[in-house]
C-alpha cells in the first residue's frame, strides 16, 4: 500500500488548458492515494482537454468548473473553496494562466479561487518552450516567487507540439513530492494577512552587488543577482514589517510594499543603510565591494601609449560591521551573509565574530553550486548557539524561514 503521506491534507487541484491536463488526472488518483482529500476547479480551456466527468470520478467529489454556476456553489463559493484547502495546485498552468495569476486578474473561476486565497500556492507550469522562455513568462514567473507562490517544473524534454526544451509539466510524482514538501514545512507558511509575525516591526535589508567605478563608463563589479536579498525584503513586507530595500543595481522588480533606495558604490550603500535606521532587524544580504578605485576617474580613460593603468584600490566601509557596532540604534538582530568557496562553517564563525553580528547565514559559491544569480540556495545558519543545516531550498523559501526565525529570535523564543 502507499505510504500516507498526505493522510488529511485538503488540496484544491485548479486544472488549466493545456495538453497535460490529462497527466493532472493522474495527478488526482496519485493524491488520493497518499491520503488526501482533493477538490478540483477546472478553467474553461482544461474542459476542452480533458471532461469534469473523468476529474469527478477520480476525486470522488464534484467538479467545478463555473463561478457564477448556481447549482454548483451559492454566493462565496469560491472563498469557502480555497478556504477549506491547506495547499492549492494549479497544474496545468499555462502561460495565459500564469500572466492572469502575476496581474491579480479575477474573471473566472480559477483566476477568482487563486486571488481569493492566503493559502500556499504550487504552481506546475506546461506550455511550448518558448512561450516559457519569452521574457513575458519569465516576469510573470519571477513576480509569482516574490508573491510565495512555489513551483515545480517544467521539465526538459519533447513535447506535444514536437519541440524540445523547458515546457514539459512535471511529472504527477515530482508534483506530489512537491506538496509534500510545501506541506510539510509548517514555518515557511505565510501568515494570514494583518497578523504578521513581525507586525509594527522595522526590517532593513541591503542587496545586489555594488558598482564601485573606474571611471564614467567602467566599473568593477560582482554576479551578485540580488534574488536572496529581494526576496528576504518581499519576506520581511509580507510577515508584516515595515520594510527598506537598500539595492545595488540588479534586474529585479522592487518587491510590492517595500521600501526601495537604489544606490551603485559602497559608500552610498552605507550612507542610506544608516539613514534607514533604527530598525529591529537588519540583513545584510548584499555583496558588497570590498575596495573601490582610489580615484575615480572623472573623464572616460583613453587606450594610449602607457600600456594598461594601474588601478589603485582603497578599502570599503563594512556596512555589516558598522551597523553591528552602532550604540543608540542597534538592531536587536543584526544578520550576515558568508558566501565562501571554501571552510564554510570555520570562515562563518569567524565572521560572526569579527563582524558583531548576531546571526550568519552560510553558503557555499563553490563552482558548479550554482548560488550566484541561481533560483535555489543550501543554507546553513551560524549563531553563537551553533548552526543548523537547512535543506536545498528556492531562495523565497530561504527568506521566509529566515524571515520566521527573525520573528521567533524577537519574540524570544529561539
Ligand atoms: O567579509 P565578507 O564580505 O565576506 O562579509 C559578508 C557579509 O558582510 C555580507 O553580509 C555582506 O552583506 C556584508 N558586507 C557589508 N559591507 C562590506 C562587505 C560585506 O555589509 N563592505
Amino acid at each position: 500500500m502507499t505510504a500516507q503521506t498526505l493522510a488529511g491534507a485538503r488540496l484544491l487541484l485548479i486544472i488549466g488548458g493545456g495538453v497535460a491536463a490529462y497527466k493532472s488526472l493522474d495527478l488526482i488518483r496519485r493524491l488520493r492515494e497518499r491520503g488526501s482529500a482533493v477538490n478540483v476547479a477546472m478553467s474553461a480551456a482544461a474542459q476542452r482537454f480533458v471532461t469534469p466527468l473523468s476529474a469527478e470520478a477520480l476525486s470522488g467529489r464534484p467538479v467545478r468548473t463555473d463561478l457564477f454556476a448556481p447549482t454548483e456553489h451559492s454566493g462565496m463559493g469560491h472563498i469557502e473553496y480555497s478556504r477549506d484547502a491547506d495547499l492549492l495546485v494549479v497544474a496545468p498552468a499555462t502561460a495565459d494562466l500564469l500572466a492572469r495569476m502575476a496581474h491579480g486578474l479575477a474573471d473566472d473561476l480559477a483566476t477568482t479561487t487563486l486571488l481569493a486565497t492566503d493559502k500556499r500556492t504550487l504552481v506546475a507550469p506546461a506550455m511550448n518552450v518558448r512561450m516559457w522562455l519569452h521574457p513575458a513568462t519569465q516576469r510573470n514567473v519571477a513576480s509569482l516567487r516574490g508573491d510565495g507562490v512555489l513551483f515545480v517544473g517544467p521539465d526538459d524534454g519533447e513535447m506535444a507540439c514536437g519541440e524540445f526544451g523547458p515546457g514539459r509539466m512535471a511529472e504527477p510524482l515530482a508534483i506530489v513530492a512537491a506538496v509534500e514538501r510545501a506541506l510539510q514545512s509548517p514555518t515557511l507558511l505565510p501568515p494570514p494577512p494583518g497578523a504578521g509575525p513581525l507586525a509594527g516591526r522595522r526590517v532593513v535589508v541591503t542587496s545586489g552587488p555594488t558598482y564601485e567605478p573606474i571611471d564614467p563608463v567602467r566599473f568593477l563589479g560582482n554576479r551578485s543577482s540580488g534574488k536572496q536579498g529581494h526576496a528576504i525584503a518581499a519576506a520581511a513586507r509580507a510577515a508584516g514589517a515595515e520594510t527598506i530595500l537598500v539595492s545595488g543595481p540588479t534586474a529585479l522588480a522592487d518587491p510590492p510594499g517595500v521600501k526601495v533606495v537604489k544606490i551603485e558604490t559602497a559608500r552610498a550603500m552605507r550612507d542610506a543603510t544608516i539613514a534607514a535606521l533604527p530598525a529591529d532587524v537588519f540583513v545584510a544580504a548584499a555583496a558588497v565591494a570590498d575596495w573601490r578605485v582610489a580615484d575615480a576617474s572623472a573623464e572616460k580613460i583613453k587606450k594610449g601609449s602607457g600600456g594598461a593603468p594601474a588601478l589603485e584600490l582603497a578599502e570599503n566601509p563594512d556596512i555589516l560591521a558598522e551597523v553591528a557596532a552602532r550604540r543608540g540604534d542597534r538592531p536587536t538582530l543584526v544578520i550576515g551573509f558568508a558566501a565562501e568557496t571554501q571552510a564554510l562553517i570555520d570562515n562563518a564563525r569567524a565572521k560572526l565574530e569579527r563582524k558583531g553580528c548576531d546571526l550568519i547565514v552560510a553558503n557555499s559559491v563553490a563552482a558548479g553550486e550554482g548560488t550566484f544569480g541561481g533560483a535555489d540556495n543550501q543554507v546553513t545558519i551560524v549563531t553563537a548557539d551553533g548552526i543548523e543545516e537547512w535543506p536545498r531550498m528556492s531562495k523565497e523559501e530561504v527568506a521566509r524561514a529566515l524571515v520566521m526565525l527573525a520573528a521567533r529570535k524577537l519574540a524570544g523564543s529561539t
